[in-house]
């Protein structure tokens, strides 16, 4: 593989510095000194009115009421009680549902029936002659196939769907979490350039929020804005970093690209090396630690995840599904599920304890930058350069809200708060935040205010790279391209 196109990808900071020109040699003064601070000029969107949000308040759309009528007019005299060509009859609910698996409940854009009515291609399309279905039919049949397939009026409200969230306990753990005291100091490197935010983590049982830098970890106060002090991480660059359902815990996870890729737990409150887990010829891109700590696991480059005991550092699964590089791998905070994406947009849900198969969830094209759980482990939220942000029912695989254009250009982070609102950030330079119904709450653009703060000269662009959520759910924090970390208050 062509040496330059690997190096520039794990990072996608680096691969940003090199998109965007960023400059090198500027002053390579603690991030956190300028840690911005302070309200963005509100900005309050425009309600969520994007048509694909099938969620919406609209009469439902049911299969007597609307799509017997059209599937009838078009397709019944080779689909119907008659005829039933390539075994399928479409006049009749209970096989169009049931039998024939050409419609996937919730998801219109994995259904067959949606692929061959949209095609142009000659031997795929439906039907075979003629015009093809109005854009209207097809719009219809999708938010038919998207809100549930449901049957007729009286069967809606059973079956609707919402991203309902009831905020629990975080982690069941009493008394208040780990807080870094005392910390020793630490040595760093002088890099030449700017060193991009390339990870950031809050604990969720105490203000403790860590951002990654070059060959060091910085440990602060997410609303406070205050500093706690920095960890060595001299394996190199960390890629992903993440605290452990109990707070007491600080995975840090990366190392060289070609080169070393590892994992670090530290100890919150001492700063101290606890263990090192795997040992790969590539920088690690996506780490996961388990709620109960005695699992971590690693998505690498070399396409597997694998699983790891933290009690001696053994590898206990490999999971060799993805055809591509692993780019995020998540814990539910159950345990009970392992979700992991990929580079070309495949996220697979996994056993959390024995990596046993559970659900493909087919929805991005591109690659998949982050995965995140809701604290009641019923949702992971997923998000890729693809530009869309999904909200999965992971009972089932079921996208509860789907929102294809949450960042025009791609998605570069998205992060569950403790209140079930979503923070996600991306490629048009904006920070947003989304209720706990999937609306569009906010947006901050972060290039008006990295110009306010003299940080930015006017021209160089500046983009978000990794978002969090303060443990109390007030302020969200985002890092950027130069090493910059601004926050603002949640609405
Ligand atoms: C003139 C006859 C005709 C009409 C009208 C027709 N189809 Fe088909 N359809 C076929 C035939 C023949 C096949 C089998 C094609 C094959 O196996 O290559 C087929 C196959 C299919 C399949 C299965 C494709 C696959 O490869 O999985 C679907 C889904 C389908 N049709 C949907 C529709 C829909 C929806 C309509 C109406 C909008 C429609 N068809 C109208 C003849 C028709």
């Amino acid at each position: 593989m062509n040496l330059l196109h690997r190096l520039s990808l794990p990072i996608l900071s680096v691969a940003a510095l090199l998109v965007f020109g960023l400059n090198a040699g500027a002053d390579d003064k603690m991030a956190n000194d300028k840690m911005a601070s302070g309200m963005m000029a509100t900005d309050p969107m425009a309600s969520d009115g994007q048509a694909s949000d099938v969620k919406s308040n609209d009469t439902p759309v049911t299969y007597d009421d609307h799509v017997a009528s059209i599937l009838k007019k078009n397709c019944a005299t080779c689909h119907g009680d008659g005829k039933q060509e390539a075994g399928l009859n479409l006049a009749n609910y209970a096989d169009v549902t049931n039998e024939s698996g050409v419609v996937v409940a919730g998801r219109s854009s994995a259904s067959r029936l949606i692929e061959v009515i949209t095609s142009t291609e000659e031997g795929e399309r439906m039907p075979p002659e003629g015009n093809l279905l109005p854009v209207e039919a097809v719009a219809l049949i999708k938010k038919w196939i998207d809100t549930g397939l449901l049957e007729n009026s009286g069967s809606s409200a059973a079956e609707m769907r919402t991203l309902g969230f009831q905020a629990t306990a975080q982690t069941g753990e009493e008394g208040p979490g780990a807080v870094p005291a005392n910390l020793p100091t630490v040595v760093r490197t002088k890099t030449q350039r700017r060193f991009p935010v390339l990870a950031l983590a809050t604990s969720l049982r105490a203000p403790v929020s860590a951002m990654s830098g070059y060959g060091v970890i910085e440990l602060f106060d997410a609303a406070a804005g205050s500093r706690y002090g920095a960890i060595e991480f001299p394996e190199g660059e960390p890629l992903v970093l993440t605290f452990s359902r109990s707070g007491r815990l600080l995975l840090a996870a990366g190392g060289k690209p070609v080169q070393s890729g590892t994992v670090v737990l530290f100890d919150v409150a001492t700063g101290k090396r606890l263990a090192s887990v795997g040992d790969e010829p590539d920088a690690i891109i996506a780490a996961d630690i388990s709620p109960d700590e005695k699992r971590v696991a690693i998505g690498c480059t070399s396409r597997l995840v694998k699983i790891y005991s933290t009690e001696d550092g053994s590898l206990q699964a490999t999971i060799d599904k993805h055809t591509d590089w692993v780019t995020a791998v998540a814990f539910s905070p159950d345990g009970k599920y392992l979700a992991t994406g990929d580079r070309i947009g495949n996220i697979h849900l996994w056993d959390g304890t024995t990596g046993g198969v559970i659900l493909p969830l087919s929805e991005h094209k591109k690659l998949v930058r982050a995965l995140s759980w809701r604290s009641d482990s019923g949702v992971v939220a997923s998000c890729g350069e693809d530009g869309t942000v999904v909200w999965w029912d992971v009972k089932d695989g079921w996208p509860l809200s789907n929102k294809p254009n949450a960042h025009a250009d791609g998605v570069l982070d998205c992060r569950f708060g403790p209140q079930g609102k979503l923070a996600t950030s991306g490629r048009d330079g904006t920070v947003k935040i989304w209720s706990a119904e999937g609306k569009e709450l906010k947006k901050f653009s972060i290039a008006d205010k990295a110009l306010a703060k003299g940080l930015l000269q006017p021209g160089v662009s500046v983009l978000p790279t990794r978002v969090t959520i303060a443990d109390d759910g007030s302020t969200v924090v985002a890092g950027d391209t130069i090493g910059h970390l601004h926050k603002w208050e949640i609405p």
